[in-house]
């Protein structure tokens, strides 16, 4: 039964003690994120791992480039552990290592010498590693705009991976024009673009996020009509005409913060992971929540991580036995470690 699982982890945690840590991602189900030692957004699990000297063993709660990210920035002897392989995620997997390097020679031909890469930390680590290894860094949701500000001190263009719209919105409100972003579609090797490309401040990675592509202009206009007086709130993996149409938009802890700090009574339509809205209109009855796609979205690939795969981890490092360890080889970890201390030491 359920109570018997949960027992069992219970069990399972308080023999390891500090050996064992859990972190769970916002996204993660309850029934998991109920035993995470520590929950975050993207970078706050980052900085955490980069913290953590102590555990042996790091059962990760969330997806896999989230684990990878842990495994480089922990030690040697600490060992990251993903409960279900299948936890990917999709917008990671729109850019793939062999494609960015051919995409990158053209556009080295195209622009010479004047571009820096940054990646989004949803990214693979041998795509880090690639950012890293020509001066770039990683980035997240929280950290965005601090990040493409700093590049723009580096060089003269950016080349943002792999979400084309966190780049997009980034990019925007810091005041590059919407005309002067070109996007990169790594399947014809061409920029999708009608101007004079040597204008181009911003080349954006045509990739995107499944969930969020879910919340549509559409829904912002049936929320408005029915409920004027909701306030729209989303996440920045959402597209750029949705960002401009909601009325906040930020990183999930971002969201969750402003849902903390609003005054009871107040009406939010919330554009990010089923999971996360679910738990916000849980934990906050006082306010009236609603997801702002009435279908809620779900990552599904987030959800593969459930109670019987993080107890079967748990039960077999009991028996001494390391399944699904995350390793990221030496020479990857070299060189994405330095795109992820640029962002590190930024934050
Ligand atoms: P953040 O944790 O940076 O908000 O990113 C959301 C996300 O999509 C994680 O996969
Ligand atoms: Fe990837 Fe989107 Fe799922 Fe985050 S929510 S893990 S970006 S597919």
């Amino acid at each position: 039964s359920i109570e018997e699982m949960e027992n069992r982890v219970r069990k399972i945690k308080k023999k390891f003690g500090e050996r064992l840590f859990i972190p769970g991602h916002h996204y993660q189900k309850d029934e998991v994120i109920q035993f995470a030692d520590a929950t975050g957004d993207s970078l706050q699990l980052a900085q955490i791992s980069a913290q953590n000297k102590a555990a042996e063993f790091i059962v990760f709660c969330g997806v896999h480039f989230m684990a990878e990210t842990a495994d480089i920035l922990t030690q040697d002897n600490q060992k990251v552990i993903l409960p279900d392989m299948r936890a990917g995620c999709s917008m990671a997997d729109m850019a793939d290592i062999d494609q960015t390097e051919r995409s990158w020679e053209i556009i080295q031909q195209t622009f010479g010498d004047t571009v820096l890469p940054l990646t989004y930390v949803n990214s693979t680590a041998a795509i880090k590693s690639f950012v890293g290894k020509y001066g770039g860094a990683t980035v997240t949701s929280s950290n965005a705009k601090d990040m493409v500000q700093w590049a723009f001190t580096q060089k003269e263009r950016i080349l943002f991976l792999p979400d084309q719209h966190l780049g997009r919105n980034t990019a925007y409100d810091l005041g590059v024009p919407l005309d002067k972003m070109a996007i990169w579609n790594p399947h014809t090797d061409n920029f999708e673009y009608e101007g004079n490309i040597e204008e181009v401040k911003v080349i954006l990675w045509k990739g995107h996020c499944s969930v969020h592509e879910n919340f549509t202009v559409k829904n912002v206009e049936n929320i408005r009509k029915q409920q004027p007086d909701m306030n729209i709130l989303v996440h920045p993996e959402c597209s750029r005409e949705v960002v401009a149409l909601s009325d906040y938009a930020g990183s999930t802890k971002y969201i969750i913060d402003t849902i903390e700090k609003a005054p009871a009574g107040s009406k939010w339509a919330i554009g990010t992971e089923m999971n996360l809205v679910n738990r916000l209109i849980n934990n906050h009855r006082d306010k009236e929540i609603v997801s702002l796609n009435p279908y809620m979205c779900p990552c599904l690939t987030m959800n593969r991580i459930d109670l019987p795969h993080l107890l079967w981890t748990l039960e077999e490092l009991d028996k001494d036995n390391v399944i699904n360890q995350i390793v990221v080889d030496n020479q990857t970890t070299d060189y994405a470690i330095l795109a992820l201390n640029r962002m590190l030491k930024q934050s």
